[in-house]
Order: C-alpha cells, then sequence, then structure tokens
C-alpha cells in the first residue's frame, strides 16, 4: 500500500511511518518545515514539503495523487485557537477535498475523544495515560485498520483495554 502521511514529523506520524515501513508498505510523509525532511526519512517515509494552511486544494491534490490512502495527524497542538482553526479544521477540509480531487478515498483521521477531557479539573494521570496512549496505540491501531478494507466509513473511539490491537480490529470487523 502507498501511504500519505499529513503530520509525518510529528508524535503520531514518526511512530505509524515505522510501522507501514515495517510491513512494506510505502511511505509519503508530508512535512510543513524543510528542516523537518531528516526526522521523516528517519522513520523510513518519503519526505514532501507542504503546508496546510499555505498550500491550496489543487496543490494538495497534486501530492495526494498516486497514493492508496492519506493519514491525517496533523494539528496545532495546543498553539492557539486561531492554529487550531486553521491548521485541525480548516486545513482538514482541505486535504479531505484534496484527496477526494486526487480519487483517494480512504482517508483515516486521527482526531480526539470528545468526551475524555469533558469531565472537570485537569488530571496529570489522565494526561500521562493519553501521552502514553498516543504514542503507542494510536499509531498501531491506524497501522491495523489502514490494511483492512472492511473497516470503512466508521469512528473508532479508543480508549484502554488489554486486547491487542490486531485482535480489537477484527472484533470491529466483525461486529
Ligand atoms: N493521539 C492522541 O491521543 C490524540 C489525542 C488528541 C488529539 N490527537 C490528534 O492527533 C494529532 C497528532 O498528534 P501528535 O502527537 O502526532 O501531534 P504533533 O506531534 O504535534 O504532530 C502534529 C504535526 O502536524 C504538523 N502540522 C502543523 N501544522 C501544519 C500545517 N499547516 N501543515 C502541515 N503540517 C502541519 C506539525 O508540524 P510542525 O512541527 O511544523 O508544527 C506536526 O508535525 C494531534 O494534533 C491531534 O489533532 C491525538
Amino acid at each position: 500500500m502507498t501511504v500519505l502521511q499529513i503530520g509525518a514529523a510529528g508524535g503520531v506520524g514518526q511512530r505509524l511511518a515505522r510501522l507501514l515501513v515495517a510491513r512494506g508498505d510505502a511511505v509519503t510523509g508530508m512535512h510543513r518545515d524543510p528542516a523537518q525532511a531528516e526526522t521523516v526519512r528517519a522513520s523510513g517515509a518519503t519526505p514532501l514539503t507542504a503546508d496546510l494552511v499555505d498550500d491550496s486544494v489543487d496543490e494538495l491534490a497534486t501530492k495526494i495523487g498516486g497514493h492508496d490512502a492519506v493519514v491525517f495527524s496533523a494539528g496545532g497542538h495546543g498553539t492557539g485557537r486561531d492554529k487550531t482553526t486553521v491548521i485541525d479544521g480548516k486545513g482538514l477540509e482541505k486535504a479531505a477535498a484534496g484527496a477526494a480531487r486526487a480519487g483517494v478515498s480512504r482517508f483515516v483521521l486521527v482526531s480526539v475523544f470528545p468526551d475524555a477531557l469533558r469531565a472537570g479539573e485537569p488530571d496529570e494521570g489522565f494526561e500521562h495515560y493519553v501521552k502514553v496512549k498516543k504514542t503507542a496505540d494510536v499509531a498501531a491501531f491506524i497501522d491495523a485498520a489502514l490494511h483492512e478494507p472492511a473497516l470503512s466509513r466508521v469512528i473508532v473511539e479508543l480508549t484502554g483495554g488489554e486486547t491487542p490491537v490486531t485482535e480489537a480490529v477484527a472484533r470491529l470487523v466483525s461486529s
């Protein structure tokens, strides 16, 4: 499978690239800062400079074209509401429109579990949990889900549990 990652230099992006490359996929890693090219290359992906804010939908479509799937794990990551709006919001819309224009229908979005942070006081333990899940299970889940064609048009909430990722994906498909 050929995969275009948007947000390839990020925490999830780098871990996912390693998993995909290990199973034999060809991964293009989109990053916005040219200085991140080596980081992306070190994860096994082929670096490609692009910016969700500066690039047009047509430019994104050209970069996405020829891939089997897109994984979107870009984000402003707490750098301000404006950044969230233009990157996580508008940037996602542009990327999805670019993928549609390029005829790439397999699009995996790393989003946020809306209820997870809604329950009142900030909790250090939970923050740590989110960090740990982000560095392992999220990438592992995307790796497994991308290669399960029957898993389509679904929202999956990753929370916790002892079930191995591949088994969890298989159960989702059969449910
Ligand atoms: N995994 C979880 O548990 C979890 C929880 C909540 C939300 N999420 C979502 O998953 C995303 C990925 O998590 P992460 O830890 O990998 O985040 P991260 O390390 O901040 O990675 C996000 C990547 O997006 C890139 N990016 C930012 N603006 C961009 C733009 N305009 N064009 C192209 N790329 C751009 C960043 O590049 P720069 O280095 O140039 O900024 C960075 O490489 C988060 O942003 C969030 O939306 C994940």
